[in-house]
């Protein structure tokens, strides 16, 4: 989704926006502008395409400040008179994240007044009218907190005036924004990843915010334009984090940092002896006590975490679970249950449908919440009275990897705190799945072992337009997790199955071109799903088989098997994820596509 990036400095900005921007382009975009202001006058460049194409066009831009930003293309097509910043008579530039609902209107009334649209963006009705109300006398604070009473909608903007040299405005509603802090320079960005470059001291706007910011300081006014005081934060995130390193995608790179982000999240745990709900926060005790179901609600690979931790909650905990689609659960008529604990999933905690979500089942009479994310300043997880954060580190692919096995990692821990806590877990039992945890980095290092064997066989990918992934039980969610990891960066078209659905209708796909793919742990559904997988033999379908040791699947004609370590047991699910990932990446090398950016995706889903 957009990036914005801002920047006031006694140095020529340009380099710092356009660094920020190329540190925002996982979020994915499609074109990218920037402005400075130089001797009085706006300056401005803008291109469709790469960040680097926005640089080549910059390098005789400069000035002390300014704002920039990358563009995702909600109103009107990418284009170059789209790209923002929008620019009002001269005088009034803004970058934009979020949708404007009322821009219809908005636009109307102010073509009535003379303004003249040179764009199809609800973003420039933002411009002209803090124009309108500049140009009467008011400052540009002023003029910009009047503009924002009549948005209806989400944004996090940055604004620049031609006249006013010393003076950024920056403000958040529904969208995330942040200050960063210097020696006597100041910026603002849509995440922290942008300004570690410049700075490491950030500081988290809260909704309906608006901020002045200057050469040596920034001040904050909330949504009543009160003066406020947000705390500063020191971000943990390192360069190297957010860097490619020897590696080729940063997908492959977060793929590989699987086991050190498994052993990050569950850091606390497994130096201890035993679980407590404090590792969900103060209240967690309590809150558990209080329950009698769980609400899982997420989106994309947050939500297949979801799934998987029904099987987890109901079989461990005992304990009812539902898992719904953050989108539609947000607008469906549903009974609340103030005994729910409402469990949010999401990497970046920025989703708006999760966020909505939340809202709504709080709407509900749902007061006990928890929040699941990987961003610990983020509004889902501010939102939430219990939290449990991943410690993946920066996700910069778009393909979620390891933000989901550490997902499901937190998960595992929920439920087992849960069982605990309702008398499900003998002192043994608790001591075995604590064994397993701690074990878990290492399994994870040893899956990522067959690497190799999986280049190979996305070779075979390549002239695919469809595949079938086939899970049963646990393992179901992993199969469509597969299958949304294939098309999304390989653009093949990939469906999931449980296995035992084939029957029921999409037996009458497979022939010899549909390659199917079973994830084959050495479970109790085992004999089950190979009775399955003849009925794809029968048919002709080529099968790829990633089955555990002692499965006794073996390869033959039609039948590829991949073979795992030994079954995990309950962690299976997060072991079987990775050989699926790197099939998706080998795959989409094969097929030559922008792995780290697929078309038409964004990282952070900001609007609905
Ligand atoms: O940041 P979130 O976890 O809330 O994001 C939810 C989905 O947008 C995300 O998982 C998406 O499906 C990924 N691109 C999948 O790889």
């Amino acid at each position: 989704m957009c990036g914005i990036v801002g920047a006031i400095a006694h140095r020529n900005v340009v380099p710092i926006l356009l660094q920020g921007l190329q540190r925002l382009e996982y979020r994915g975009y499609d074109s990218a502008g920037l402005v400075v202001v130089n001797n009085g006058q706006l300056e401005r460049v803008r291109s469709t395409g790469r960040v680097a194409e926005l640089a080549t066009k910059s390098v005789n831009t400069q000035g002390f400040l300014g704002i920039a930003h990358t563009r995702w293309a909600t109103h009107g097509v990418p284009s170059e008179r789209n790209a923002h910043p929008h620019i009002s008579r001269e005088t009034i530039a803004v970058a934009h994240n979020g949708i404007i609902e009322n821009y219809e209107e908005l636009r109307a009334r102010l073509s009535a007044q003379g303004y003249q649209f040179t764009s199809d963006t609800d973003t420039e009705v933002i411009a002209h009218l803090i124009h309108s109300h500049y140009s009467k006398g008011n400052s540009l604070l002023a003029a910009t907190q009047m503009a924002l009473t009549e948005l209806v909608g989400a944004y996090a903007i940055g604004v620049t005036a031609a006249d006013n040299p010393n003076l950024l405005i920056c403000a958040r509603k529904g969208s995330p924004l942040l200050i960063g802090v210097g020696e006597n320079e100041h910026f603002f960005a849509s995440d922290a990843s942008a300004l570690l470059q410049v700075t490491k001291k950030m500081v988290y706007l809260e909704e309906g915010d608006v901020a002045e910011v200057n050469l040596d300081s920034y001040s904050v006014f909330n949504a009543k334009g009160e003066l406020v005081v947000r705390p500063a934060h020191i971000s943990e995130l390192t360069n190297e984090s957010v860097e490619l390193g020897d590696y080729k995608h940063y997908m492959q790179k977060e793929i590989h940092e699987q086991p050190q982000a498994l052993a990050d999240t569950l850091e606390a745990v497994c130096n201890s002896h035993s679980l407590v709900p404090g590792i969900f926060g103060a209240e967690a005790a309590a809150t558990f006590a209080d329950i009698n179901s769980v609400l899982i609600l997420a989106c994309g690979t947050s939500f297949h975490a979801g799934l998987v931790a029904r099987y987890w909650l109901e079989e461990i905990a005992g304990i009812p679970c539902n898992v719904e689609i953050a989108s539609e659960y947000r607008y469906r008529v549903s009974v609340g249950n103030p005994k729910a604990l409402v469990v949010t999933i999401s990497q970046s905690g920025e989703t708006a449908d999760t966020q909505s979500a939340l809202n709504h089942a709080k709407s509900m009479g749902q007061p006990h919440t928890l929040s699941i994310c990987n961003v610990p300043e983020s509004a889902l997880v501010r939102m939430s009275k219990l939290r449990l954060l991943t410690r993946a580190g920066p996700e910069i692919g778009v393909a979620s990897t390891k933000a989901f096995t550490t997902q499901l990692a937190a998960l595992f821990l929920l439920t087992l705190v849960l069982a605990k806590q309702r008398g499900r877990l003998t002192k043994e039992s608790e001591q075995k799945h604590l064994h397993e945890l701690r074990h878990l980095p290492s399994a994870a290092k040893s899956v990522l072992g067959i690497e190799p064997v999986i280049a190979k066989l996305a070779e075979r990918f390549a002239d695919k337009h469809h595949a079938l992934f086939l899970g049963r039980g646990l393992h179901y969610p992993i199969a469509l997790e597969g299958a949304l990891k294939l098309k999304e960066i390989s653009y093949i078209h990939a469906e999931a199955y449980p296995a035992g659905e084939l029957k029921h209708g999409p037996l009458a796909l497979v022939d010899k071109d549909m390659p199917v793919i079973a994830v084959a742990p050495n479970d109790i559904l085992l004999e089950k799903l190979k009775s399955n997988l003849q009925e794809v033999r029968a048919r002709g379908g080529e099968l790829y088989v990633f089955a555990d040791a002692n499965t006794r699947i073996h390869s033959s004609e039609g039948v590829n098997l991949i073979q795992m370590p030994e079954h995990a047991g309950y962690l299976s699910p997060i072991l079987h994820t990775i050989p699926l990932q790197l099939l998706s990446y080998y795959v989409a090398l094969q097929k030559g596509t922008d792995v780290d950016k697929p078309r038409n995706l964004a990282k952070s889903v900001t609007v609905e």
